[in-house]
Formats: C-alpha cells, structure tokens, sequence
C-alpha cells in the first residue's frame, strides 16, 4: 500500500489532515472484535462494526453529493456526471449495511450528530476541482483498506455480511479507479503511486 502520510508531508495538500487518525478509527472496531471470538454469541460486536460503515457510507454520499453540486470550471461537467453517479452508489452501499444491520437486530444509526466520528471517511470542503478528486482518491482507498480487513474478520464467522462488504468493496475499488483516472485526465500525473 501507498504510504498515505508521504502526502501529508506535501505543503501544496493542507487539506490532507490527519489520515492516520482516520485509518486508527477505521481499525478501533476490529480490535475490540479480537476478543469476541464466537460471533453467534455476540451479534452487538458485528453491528457496532457496521455502524462505523454506515457512517463511512454516508459521509461518502454527502460528500460526493456535495461535490457533484459545487465543482465548478473547465471540463468540470465530466467531473460533476461521474460525482453523481458515485453519490447514487454510495447510497446504496449506505442502505445495504443499513438493512443488514436490521437483519442483525440492530438499529442503523442515522444520527446527524456524531456521524464524523464515527466514520472512517472525512469531509472535507474544498472549491479546487483537482483538490476535490485527491479527497475523494485517499477517501475510497481508505475504505478499500478498511473493507478488506473487515472482510478478513468476518470470514466465516458471518458469510452474509463478508459477501456483502465483498461487493461494496468491488465497487470502491472502481471508484478508486474512476478517481486515479480524473486525477491523471486533470493533473497530467497520478498523485499516489500505483499499488
Ligand atoms: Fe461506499
Ligand atoms: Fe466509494
């Protein structure tokens, strides 16, 4: 993996801000997991796991959303097209791990208040096109690398939720992508390197 704090060294990405952080949060859940070995005998472990996703989730989609409104410029209405439709999956990903953690008995957790923390993904407001794409770039990474050690954890302990995470995790993997190229298409170089 790219080492992520080599870009907050970069004084031209303040708003890079403390990525280690958001990686430890990210891990919080799956520590505590660690002594939980039987799954059917603590179901509250696999929902307060899937409550930080929700949150990761909906962070995603308010700021994709927020994104696709406010980019502005030239060749932004490619950028804005590819937003949206990022927004509009980011959705369902929010309401796949919401209704799985009803299945699970749980009660998915909507609150506005709070929901930064617990998201392993960050808000950030900027106005620069290019500095929108690296946000969203080192947001869907992120969440590649959580994703893939929450599937690890689930393992079998869980098919059904691993499956999904399997899914949404394809799919971050492809926004990845989609942001790597918008990145190259408007800065001329990627800004992570290549895994
Ligand atoms: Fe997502
Ligand atoms: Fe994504």
């Amino acid at each position: 993996m790219p080492d992520y704090n080599d870009t907050m060294k970069n004084p031209e990405q303040p708003f890079i801000t403390d990525v280690q952080k958001l990686r430890e949060r990210a891990r919080t859940s799956i520590d505590k997991g660690a002594v939980t070995p039987a799954y059917a005998g603590n179901v509250e472990q696999a929902i307060d796991i899937l409550q930080a996703v929700l949150a990761t989730e909906i962070v995603c989609v308010l700021r994709y959303t927020m994104n696709a409104v406010t980019a502005t410029g030239i060749s932004s209405e490619g950028v804005k097209e590819e937003f949206d439709e990022h927004a509009k999956e980011e959705r369902d990903h929010m309401r796949r791990v919401a209704e799985r953690i009803n299945q699970l008995g749980g009660t998915p957790n909507f609150n506005p208040e709070g929901l930064a923390s617990r998201a392993a993904s960050q808000y950030v407001e900027t106005a620069d096109l290019v500095e929108m794409i690296k946000e969203n770039l080192i947001a869907e990474r992120i969440a590649c690398e959580h994703y893939r050690e929450l599937i690890r954890y689930f393992g079998e302990k869980d098919p059904t939720t691993r499956v999904m995470l399997e899914s949404i995790l394809t799919n971050e993997e492809e926004h990845a992508n989609d942001m790597h190229d918008l990145l190259v298409a408007h800065q001329g170089k990627p800004m992570l390197p290549e895994n």
